[in-house]
């Protein structure tokens, strides 16, 4: 962001509708809301766009294994994110929906004024497809021969008509566009990535599907109904459609975006293909695009089958919506990964929050009591205290580039050297030495240069904390409002009398970590995963039993074609029916040689899709730098024979 104009947009990404919101959505959108709340005090006409990506081949199945329609089940979890944002108060001016009608006459219009501009053509595709990223990879982009490079998962070979849009043409424009803006992707280091991936050529881009078609359909005039949109430009879209491209464009006066922030995952996307399209349609290209890097969870992954997904939610009602929205901003450089763990967010709380803020404003409250029956007079405040003045203006105004640069923590890093200056003043003035020697005049300065301190730190740290400073705001008597912001940022004044009003503390101290206790209380019943942290990775005979393990004889076995790993199996456990199981086993076993053997069957998995295919259970084997075995009984047991 910067400052040179009077409008500001601020876009979150538009989550998919596949799972439920977790903290690395409400990191990005907390971030969001933050620029979007500074924006607007400082006197910027800004909107503030979040909402949901509800279609293509990922929430199609979704719903499907739930037994839902695409959009009953797009609409509850929608629901979810747009009801934990506005739990979370963040100040959205609106939440779009990719299902929504004006979203897809948008998404229409911009497709066909890419065909009519030559951009877009039919051709055929084939390649590999990763749902689970809705991306396509050539042959070479793919590892082992068969799994998303991104996420590790098994991809789908497809092939069918498809429209393409022309990126091949865009790669010099793009290249020229990284150039000539030094800032229009943050950060840097992320940047350069974007600007290697580009140089090493940019092939035609595949924007419509045939296979399924829960998605935006192409414009009925192009006569072609077979086809849907290829989500991610559906998705995309979402930044101008919200404004109201392709409809009634007056909120396009906001465009172009300020700022998209994103994360890292996702920045391909929008520095690529986002600007091309843009181009495309002869739009003004974003400002800046801003990744942020990824919240693992004790190092790992979070993922739902690990069960380590933190729930914003419970954090926020356990240590505080603000202090975890301090916390995350405050605790990881943008752009790098941080990982989420409650001691560290404790001692943000305890240590910055509740020594360095919350005890200077009971101080504040303390002294200006007791000397002074709380009323305040900062007239005498440049004449003892110039020197602290100057140094705490001179930190302000290089803060805003801070925020521009999207380095969040370099932002409250500054902001607390103010504090810092606040809390020396008192240490080093004494002014209950000044009261009771009788130099009432100089305590006071004392004492209103530290509410003009904080009055200053709680202003520039509204948008982080809006109801905290308000709070603040209130004690000392002013505003975290615009009208205050050209008062004591740009015109670098004091408040001039005021009343310090008593508020009980703002930041209590934690002792010990919340969220285990409580989970503790409410689900009696610990997960395994949580048990095996605890004995160190040692589980019960009842849970090794979960596992049911059957003996089975192979009766079908070939091989899946389109797979480098797979065949396809019919094992039979002395049950009704025999079961399919699909097993990544290729290379170390033709088909031929595993018909009528005996195996070792994971028989109580949930069934699982690989490929399309279903998989009803998984066979036991070791495998080391020789190869893969699988584990067999040593002599011929009846099919259905429990292992134990
Ligand atoms: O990608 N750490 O949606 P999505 C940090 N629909 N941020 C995280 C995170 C983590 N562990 N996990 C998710 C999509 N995020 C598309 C976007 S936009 C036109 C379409 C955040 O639900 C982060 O912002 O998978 C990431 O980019 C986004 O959620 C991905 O959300
Ligand atoms: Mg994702």
């Amino acid at each position: 962001m910067s400052n040179d104009c009077k409008k500001a947009y601020i876009t979150t990404p538009i989550y998919y509708v596949n799972d439920v919101p977790h903290i690395g959505h409400a990191y990005t959108t907390i971030i969001a809301d933050t620029m979007a709340r500074y924006s607007r005090m400082v006197g910027l006409d800004t909107f503030f766009l979040t909402g949901t990506d509800e279609h293509g081949q990922k929430i199609e199945q979704a719903a499907t294994q739930r037994g839902k329609t695409p959009k009953e089940y797009a609409d509850e979890i929608s629901g979810k994110f747009k009801s934990l944002w506005d739990e979370f108060d963040i100040s959205y001016d609106k939440f779009i929906r990719t299902t929504d009608d004006e979203h897809k006459k948008g998404v229409q219009k911009a497709f066909k004024t890419m065909y009519d501009k030559g951009d877009i053509y039919k051709d055929e595709y084939e390649g590999h497809y990763c749902i689970s990223c809705e991306t396509f990879f050539t042959d070479t982009q793919l590892v082992d021969g068969g799994f998303c490079p991104d996420c590790g998962k098994e991809t789908s070979l497809v092939k069918e008509e498809s429209y393409f849009f022309k990126l091949s043409n865009y790669e010099d424009k793009l290249l020229q566009w990284y150039k000539s803006d030094e800032k229009c992707v943050l950060p840097k280091g992320k940047k350069n990535e974007v600007v290697s991936f580009v140089e090493q050529g940019l092939k035609d881009l595949s924007v419509t599907r045939t296979s399924f078609d829960w998605g935006v359909k192409l414009p009925s005039v192009m006569n072609d109904p077979k086809h849907v949109m290829y989500v991610w430009l559906d998705a995309l879209m979402n930044y101008v459609t919200a404004l109201g491209y392709g409809g009634d464009e007056e909120n396009m006066k906001y465009w172009p975006a300020r700022v998209h922030v994103l994360g890292k995952d996702i920045l391909r996307f929008h520095a690529i293909y986002w600007p091309a399209f843009l181009m495309s349609l002869e739009l003004p290209l974003p400002k800046h695009i801003a990744a942020h890097g990824w919240w693992t969870r004790n190092g790992e992954k979070m993922s739902k089958s690990k069960g380590n997904v933190v729930d914003p939610k419970e954090v926020a009602d356990a240590y505080g919506l603000e202090n975890f929205r301090y916390f995350m901003l405050r605790e990881v450089p943008f752009g790098q990964d941080g990982d989420f763990s409650q001691k560290a967010l404790i001692d943000r709380i305890n240590s910055d929050l509740g020594n360095d803020l919350g005890n200077l404003l009971n101080r504040l409250i303390g002294m200006s009591g007791k000397y002074f029956g709380h009323k305040v007079d900062s007239s005498d405040v440049l004449e003892f205290h110039k020197n602290e003045i100057n140094k705490a203006n001179t930190i302000l105004k290089n803060l805003p580039e801070f925020l521009y640069n999207m380095q969040t923590n370099r932002y409250l890093e500054e902001l607390w050297k103010i504090l810092t200056i606040a809390n020396q003043s008192i240490a080093i003035y004494e002014p209950w030495v000044k009261m009771k020697e009788g130099r009432e005049k100089e305590a006071m300065a004392v004492v209103a240069l530290v509410a003009n301190l904080l009055a200053k730190v709680s202003l520039m740290l509204s948008p982080v904390m809006p109801k905290t400073c308000e709070v603040i705001s209130d004690a000392i008597g002013f505003k975290n409002d615009t009208n205050y912001f050209v008062k004591l940022f740009e015109q670098e004044e004091l408040l001039a009398e005021f009343e310090v009003k008593k508020v009980p503390p703002l930041f209590p101290k934690i002792e010990e970590e919340i969220l285990k206790e409580k989970k503790e209380e409410s689900k009696p019943k610990q997960t395994p995963k949580k048990e095996e942290k605890k004995t160190d990775g040692i589980i019960t005979i009842d849970e090794f039993f979960k596992t049911s393990l059957k003996i089975g004889t192979i009766i079908e076995a070939e091989e899946v074609k389109k797979s480098d790993r797979l065949l396809l199996l019919k094992v039979d456990l002395g049950e009704e029916s025999q079961r399919q199981i699909v097993a990544g086993i290729k290379e170390f076993y033709s088909p031929d040689e595993l018909l009528n053997t005996q195996v070792c069957v994971v028989a109580n998995l949930k069934p699982a899709k690989l490929m399309g295919m279903l998989s009803e259970g998984m066979l036991l084997a070791a495998k080391d730098k020789n190869g893969l075995s699988l584990l067999r009984p040593e002599t011929p047991k009846e099919v259905g024979t429990k292992v134990s």
